[in-house]
């Protein structure tokens, strides 16, 4: 077996699914750079909301936003707690994760051009391999010859309650309705965008975590990593 040859691995799958956390785990575990693309989508929608691009009912101005796209620029910076998320230099990963935000994330995410421009970015972070990347369409459409695709999903209500919880460690305001609201209504808009929609690859192996604790996910897919290293030979 040959751990060093660097692989893509896309981890996709529904909002909560808890996607991110094994993805960072496994990254770390690994030496892989993270990418955690859906944070980028948040950081544009974030942009949008600040500039008064987006109505109170979540109506985004598609072509201003468009226009604005040369003055976005989103990285990622390594702190002590993590990874950060930066917007034109600032760091902006407390303010993407408020449910605001996430109220109009989904209806960002659904304009092609945002999302031609998001994927070119995603795809330059992956040009030396050696990277774990999560979302909604890594394995489709940002990386589709990625050797290791994986697909998340929990029920709503496991999601919508683990959301709940860290929104209420990290002192944000949160209700399980509201969040559950939101998890059922971003899943609906994900599913059935005609740009890219949500679903799993058909290469892309399939877990529902509703049942296991983070440290069974974690060594599944550290599991699922050495076979698709061993695959490679
Ligand atoms: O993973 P997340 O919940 O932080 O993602 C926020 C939103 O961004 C999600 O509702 C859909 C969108 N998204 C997407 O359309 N494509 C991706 N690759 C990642 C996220």
């Amino acid at each position: 077996m040959n751990n060093n040859i660097p692989i893509t691995i896309a981890i996709d799958g529904y909002s909560s699914s808890g996607k991110s956390s094994m993805a960072k785990a496994l990254a770390k575990k690994i030496g892989y750079r993270y990418i955690d693309s859906g944070a980028m989508y948040r950081a544009v929608t974030l942009y949008a909301m600040r500039n008064n691009m987006v109505t109170l009912d979540h109506v985004v101005d598609c072509e201003a936003l468009i226009a604005s796209l040369p003055n976005i620029k989103i990285d990622f910076k390594v702190c002590d707690d993590g990874q950060h998320t930066l917007l034109n230099g600032e760091d902006v990963e407390c303010e993407i994760r408020q449910l605001d935000v996430s109220n109009n994330v989904s209806q960002v995410a659904v304009i092609p051009a945002i999302r031609h421009a998001l994927v070119a970015m995603q795809q330059a972070f992956g040009t030396e391999k050696g990277i774990v990347m999560d979302g909604r369409d890594i394995g489709t459409t940002v990386f589709p010859n990625a050797e290791l695709k994986i697909f998340v999903n929990a029920s709503a209500e496991t999601r919508a309650m683990r959301r709940h919880k860290e929104l209420i460690e990290k002192g944000q305001p949160s209700t399980y309705e509201d969040v559950l609201t939101n998890v059922v209504t971003r899943d609906h808009i994900d599913e059935t965008r005609e740009e890219s929609p949500l679903r799993k690859a058909d290469d892309a192996i399939l877990l529902d975590n509703s049942n296991m604790t983070i440290d069974e996910q974690d060594a599944w897919l550290i599991n699922k990593y050495h076979e698709a290293i061993a695959n490679l030979k």
